[in-house]
């Protein structure tokens, strides 16, 4: 059935209301409904285009409605969409496969969400550390980092602003300055159970660790016998330039958490681990009911084919470059607004002189047509799908031009 614009604006208008009156309000939310995805591009219910640069916080890595992955999708749904864990899947032991193969880890747990894979990191750590020793439990993380929502990785999270109301918080997480090796060096001792560590800090401000800070994370964890966590939920599958964002930095963590890109749009969670960190959990230690249902794992399985295919992951640090050196252009268009541009492939910041972030990033929906992002108020935050096009990367430079221009 096709409905007529008007209808769908009625919906619209319906959908806005019932958000309000029936959601619960942990979102600040435009009031912009979204109803169809194209390639790199979104449409409202009025049929307007926007260009999307956030594409759903790092998860649509190919793009939206990619054709392969709607008939991979469409085909599995008409096949089998879930079964317990108690029973294996071809999709979940494919992808699991095809995870080993293409990094350094030997055994992979699947889960839903980001959150959920730095839990199953954090239960390793606990569990292997206290086989050690009963005091090897702490967990170190950087301040200014995100690690997710749930109690335990909201109190990993180094911004009490997301944990303080929460509080009781557990115990035995100790934060320490990103990028500060002394800081580290001085924190980490033999009851330390792991450092989790985002090899860019997302949340944060798209903040790149030092090669010397993770090398010396790598270092201080194998000299006390402690784990080393990079949590790649943001940085992961292309992203960054290469598969994993670990290794730019010459070293192999003990255990690498994914989640957002992995699926492109359908949640799904990874933990994968080496080592003795691969073989802590036995039977009855940890599980989720939906955790790698052969849905998701399909989902996962397309975007690594088109990862490949189209050599996405190139496209994100070439396309990541060519992006970075346009808007640091900008930037000598707009001295005033447009301070430093950071980041790596397709994961980049824009740091602002004038705490007008948020404002260039509603305009930019509403008036430009382009859907970007704000980190506090200093701070626009880029996270394109990777399949975004050099034309597509001049589209939203214009189009930023025109909402800073706006200001
Ligand atoms: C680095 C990092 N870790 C964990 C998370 C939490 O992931 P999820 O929202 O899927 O639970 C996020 C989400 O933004 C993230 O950026």
């Amino acid at each position: 059935m096709t409905q007529t614009v008007n209808e769908v604006q009625v919906e619209n208008s319906q959908a806005q209301q019932w958000d309000a009156d029936h959601v619960m309000t942990t979102y600040a939310r435009f009031g912009v409904t979204f109803t169809r995805g194209e390639g790199a591009y979104l449409y409202d219910a009025s049929g307007r285009r926007y260009l999307d640069m956030l594409a759903g916080i790092a998860v649509c890595s190919v793009g939206h409605c990619h054709p392969y992955m709607t008939r991979a999708l469409q085909e599995q749904a008409a096949t089998l969409l879930h079964v317990s864990n108690l029973y294996l899947t071809e999709p979940q032991a494919r992808l699991a496969r095809r995870l080993i193969e293409l990094s350094d880890f030997e055994r992979v747990f699947f889960c839903n969400s980001g959150a959920e894979a730095n839990e199953a990191a954090l239960k390793i750590a606990r569990k292997r550390g206290r086989g050690i020793r009963e005091s090897k439990t702490g967990i170190i993380t950087a301040k200014n980092s995100f690690h997710g929502r749930t109690i335990a990785t909201v109190t990993a999270t180094g911004q009490p602003k997301y944990s303080e109301a929460f509080a009781p918080l557990p115990g035995g997480f100790f934060y320490v300055p990103f990028n500060d090796v002394d800081a580290l060096r001085e924190a980490v001792n033999g009851d330390t159970a792991a450092i989790l560590l985002e090899p860019i800090q997302g949340e944060g401000g798209i903040i790149p660790a030092t090669p010397e800070y993770i090398k010396a994370a790598r270092d201080l964890a194998e000299k006390n016998d402690a784990l080393l966590i990079m949590d790649e939920v943001q940085t992961g599958v292309g992203r960054t330039g290469t598969l994993w964002a670990y290794q730019q930095f010459g070293i192999v963590p003990d255990i690498m958490t994914l989640a957002k890109g992995l699926g492109g749009g359908i949640p799904i969670g990874a933990c994968l681990a080496r080592g003795s960190a691969a073989a802590t959990l036995v039977p009855g230690d940890h599980g989720t009911t939906f955790g790698g249902n052969p849905f998701a794992t399909t989902a996962a399985n397309a975007v690594l084919d088109i990862l490949a295919d189209e050599e996405l992951t190139a496209n994100a640090r070439d396309t990541g470059a060519y992006l970075q050196a346009e808007l640091a252009e900008l930037a000598t268009t707009f001295p005033d607004v447009i301070g430093e541009v950071r980041g790596k492939g397709l994961m980049i910041g824009i740091g602002l002189h004038q705490p007008v972030a948020k404002a260039v990033v509603k305009h930019a929906l509403l008036d430009c047509g382009l859907v970007i992002n704000a980190i506090g108020d200093n701070t626009i935050r880029l996270l394109p799908p990777l399949t975004l096009t050099t034309d597509q990367a001049e589209e939203g430079v214009a189009l930023l031009a025109k909402a800073i221009a706006a200001q």
